[in-house]
């Protein structure tokens, strides 16, 4: 059996994992990957050949499955979710930084992402890290942060006369009436690292509890453009065979957009997760 490796895939973001077959994990192949997961919060897969009864299998070995209320199930696996783009669409799923699922009261853990048919060139998936850009913030505005709570939505999304309604996506997007809201701590303690992460994000966030929409706009816009500084983010490639498993609880997403004309399908399996708890105040800051 060969030996597993991780290795940092940049500076602050992910890491890559080989010299395993996520179809074929041994127990203590498996303990290293969890170790892997919550150690970086992002982890990218070259190589795997995984059916999707493997994907699922992996997906169960790594936590409980949760539905997506409002992508198309792949036909025979309910568990498995679409991410389409036909070559004659203009729209993708996930065009925007987001975290999965974090208008959900008790959001996911985790996605695990596959390619099935895969443009030519483009279609890059972007990712942050949001331990390492908290930790990053003044103490100031750190404390500032803990105290907050923001609130989280899927309505401006996939409600009726939601931004995919109006685009090329919509007959394929259901859920319009299973819409909702929830509020959590702006910034959490992860529940496996124990590190504290920022807890808001551009696609799912739409303001801070108390505060007015343009008051919550600059804050949140301050923090945005903190986050997706060249230091925290990097973008992976999709080749046949690539998986990621990532973490939604301290990591951001965006599926680049840029190969119009051709087609792009992944598989998504979404993990269920917990609730979310508020980072503490005091020595657990690192703030600059
Ligand atoms: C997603 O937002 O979950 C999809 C990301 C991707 O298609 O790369």
């Amino acid at each position: 059996m060969s030996r597993i490796k991780v290795i940092p895939f940049s500076q602050n973001c992910g890491a890559t994992v080989s010299g395993v077959q996520l179809s074929t994990l041994s127990e203590q192949q498996l303990h290293a990957v969890r170790n892997a997961f919550v150690q970086y919060g992002l982890l990218f897969f070259r190589d795997q050949s995984l059916s999707p009864e493997e994907h699922i299998q992996f997906a169960e070995r790594c936590g409980s499955i949760v539905m997506n209320k409002f992508f198309r199930p792949v036909d025979g696996y309910p568990g498995i979710a679409e991410v389409r783009k036909e070559k004659n669409q203009k729209t993708n799923i996930g065009g925007g930084w987001h975290t999965d699922h974090s208008y959900d009261e008790v959001p996911a853990k985790g996605s695990i992402l596959v390619a099935r048919d895969l443009p030519v060139v483009g279609g890059d998936t972007h990712f942050a890290n949001l331990c390492a850009a908290f930790d990053d913030l003044s103490l100031g505005l750190q404390k500032t942060l803990l105290s907050l709570r923001a609130v989280h939505s899927n309505r401006h999304l996939y409600g009726e006369g939601g931004y995919y309604s109006t685009t090329d996506l919509a007959d394929q997007l259901s859920g319009s009436d299973s819409v909702g809201d929830a509020v959590h701590p702006m910034v959490i303690v992860h529940p496996e690292s124990g590190r504290n992460a920022l807890y808001v994000n551009p696609g799912h966030t739409i303001a801070i509890e108390g505060w007015s929409v343009d008051e919550s706009k600059a804050l949140l816009d301050y923090l945005y453009a903190h986050v997706a500084q060249e230091k925290y983010i990097c973008k992976f490639d999709w080749q046949p065979g690539s998986v990621v498993y990532w973490d939604n609880r301290c990591t951001w997403h965006f599926a680049q957009n840029d190969y119009h004309g051709h087609a792009r399908l992944m598989h998504r399996i979404t993990l269920a997760g917990s609730r979310l708890s508020a980072a503490g105040h005091g020595d657990s800051l690192s703030g600059i």
